[in-house]
């Protein structure tokens, strides 16, 4: 009876310990890794848009189109549950991020930027369709758009 009752308190100690280990994670480091997968997205399309543009793959109208629209869909995503705070780069515990302060006392300039990315984006993917030339006309402002965020609100590499 007492070798069984001991059995239950190992089984009950062994199970708050794997508890612990996973609150030893950070509360957010779902969000964070959500976001940075929508990243991953975005990089991915422009990668292959912009490797054609620089003439580093040769152009073809099917895939261009599909990365373009890829990255337009991934740049409309609601991005309401990516971002608690808390989730960045300075408070202790979060999975690695980039993601600096800044962007929680500026929501409304941080949305701003994202607009520039949906309003480029889209004009990629009517136009990146249309041959070589009309790709490397609009895939400038995507750039651009990427670029005018991260100079604000993406930490540099640590
Ligand atoms: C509105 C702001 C904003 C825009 C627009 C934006 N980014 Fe970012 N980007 C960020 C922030 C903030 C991070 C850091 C996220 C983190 O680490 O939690 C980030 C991180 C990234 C990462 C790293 C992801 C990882 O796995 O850690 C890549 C790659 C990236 N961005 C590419 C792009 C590209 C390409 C574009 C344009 C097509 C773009 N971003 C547009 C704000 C932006």
């Amino acid at each position: 009876m007492i070798k069984k009752l001991s059995f239950v308190v190992v089984l009950a100690l062994l199970g708050s310990a794997v508890v612990a280990t996973a609150q030893d994670k950070g509360p957010h480091d779902a969000a964070i890794k959500g976001r940075q997968a929508m990243f991953q997205t975005y990089s991915f399309n422009i990668g292959i848009l912009s490797a054609m543009a620089k003439g580093k793959m040769d152009y073809d109208a099917e895939i261009a189109s599909q990365s373009a629209a890829n990255l337009a869909a991934a740049a409309n995503f609601g991005q309401a549950a990516m971002w608690p705070a808390g989730s960045d780069s300075e408070t202790p515990g979060n999975a690695k991020t980039r993601a600096m302060p800044a962007i929680w006392s500026n929501f409304e300039d941080v949305a701003k930027k994202a607009n520039a990315l949906k309003t480029a984006s889209a004009t990629l993917a009517a136009e990146a369709g249309n041959g070589l030339e009309a790709l490397q006309g609009a895939i400038g402002d995507v750039g651009a758009s990427c670029k005018g965020c991260h100079d604000d609100y993406r930490a540099p590499r640590r």
